[in-house]
């Protein structure tokens, strides 16, 4: 089974991958400039441009998006809540599956605003805190951020939060996106579209991959035993979470803008820089050693390796990085749901039968 390696399944004028030059362009515009100065309200705006019949303005998903949040809150049952004591993913996922299907722009801004009221409840509730109600009037990013840890967060971790949410928006047909247009091609619904991406996207190959990234940091401590660390877990022919992908045979783009917005916060001096550069010396240990076990298979640094960094840096536990992940690609599973809603058939691909053949009933 090849994993449909190079298979064109879909076109999209959402997002293109170039494995090979490591550019990533949403709706023509290169990622670099998205997310110098994007919110993420603005990415949504731009991937959500022309899918809606309701088509309001940029501008209004401010607002949009608030009230969705402060909807997603009203209906949040704490009772509900505290029943779902699997990870947070899982209690993501079910408290999902409590939002009416449907195909237009109120169910799509319920899934948004859910998605980070939901995970935030989580995260309060399990530590036997209440759950914060959403401002309306707040950004996405902000009022996340606020709703977690109970009080505002800097404006430079706001930018940072928007960089890292505008970064992972959408990403041509990754696994997570391929299961959303799949759904949405039998006219189920947003809801059921979002919820198999999010069951796609728990998997460690895909968006489960950060929070392993800092447990094998912290195993390795310091920078000395990077090496001798790593090739033990490759001897085991265990894989490094974090590096490879199945389009980029370069660095992703997006690691250096995580990156980037890591280093902002500790230029800022909210985050120490020691973590960085633990970090920075695994990743060169890490590239050197993959380099030698696969030279002929380019295995670079992902978007997940320095994501860890940054969603530890903004106060995330880390078996919370893949709600955070969801709750930006959200927004791009719902755009390619409507994109395969509106100009897609019924996705159904043939397959190969290599099974015994027919038995016949007299040979029994
Ligand atoms: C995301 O597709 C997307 O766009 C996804 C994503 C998005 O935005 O939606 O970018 C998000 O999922 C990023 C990737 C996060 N996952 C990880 O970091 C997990 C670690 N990486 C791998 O498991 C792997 O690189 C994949 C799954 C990401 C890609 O794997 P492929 O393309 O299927 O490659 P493969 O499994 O065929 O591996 C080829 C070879 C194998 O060696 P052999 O078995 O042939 O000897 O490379 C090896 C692999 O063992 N290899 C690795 C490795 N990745 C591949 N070896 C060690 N460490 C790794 N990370």
């Amino acid at each position: 089974m090849n994993g449909l390696d190079d298979v064109i399944a879909a076109d999209t004028a959402l997002s293109d991958v170039d494995g090979q030059a490591g550019t990533l362009i949403i709706r023509g515009h290169s990622l670099d400039e998205l997310a110098a100065g994007s919110t993420y309200e603005a990415v949504l705006a731009l991937l959500w441009e022309g899918l809606f019949e309701e088509a309001p303005q940029s501008l209004a998903f401010t607002a949009l998006l608030g009230r969705a949040r402060s909807q997603a809150f009203e209906r949040l049952r704490e009772a509900d809540v505290r029943q779902v004591q699997q990870e947070p993913v899982e209690a993501l996922r079910v408290l999902l599956a409590q939002i009416d299907d449907g195909e237009r722009l109120d169910t799509a801004l319920r899934l948004v605003g859910a998605a980070a009221v939901y995970t935030a409840a989580v995260l309060r509730l399990r530590q036997g805190l209440s759950p914060i109600e959403p401002d309306a009037t707040a950004s996405h990013s902000a009022d996340l951020l606020r709703m977690i840890h109970g009080r505002p967060a800097t404006a430079e971790q706001v930018a940072a939060l928007d960089r890292y949410l505008v970064t992972v928006s959408d990403h041509g047909l990754n696994a997570s996106t391929f299961a959303a247009r799949v759904v949405a091609s039998t006219r189920a619904g947003l809801a059921s579209a979002v919820i198999a991406a999010l069951s796609a996207l728990k998997g460690p190959l895909h968006g489960g991959a950060p929070g392993p990234v800092l447990d094998y940091l912290d195993s390795i401590g310091k920078p000395a035993t990077a090496a001798a660390w790593l090739q033990e877990k490759l001897s085991r022919g265990e894989r490094l979470m974090g590096f490879g992908h199945r389009i980029y045979r370069v660095r992703d783009p997006r690691a250096d803008s995580v990156k980037g917005a890591l280093q902002t916060l500790i230029r800022a001096g909210q985050v120490d820089a020691q973590r960085l550069q633990l970090a920075e010396a695994v990743e060169a240990a890490a590239l050197k050693l993959l380099a030698e076990k696969k030279p002929a298979r380019p295995l670079q640094t992902n978007v997940e390796f320095y994501t860890a960094l940054l969603l530890e840096a903004l106060g995330f536990p880390r078996d919370a990085f893949t709600c955070v992940f969801a709750i930006s690609r959200t927004c791009g599973w719902i755009a390619h749901a409507r994109e395969q809603i509106l100009g897609g058939r019924l996705i159904r691909p043939r397959s190969r039968y290599v099974g015994p053949q027919l038995i016949s009933a007299r040979s029994r």
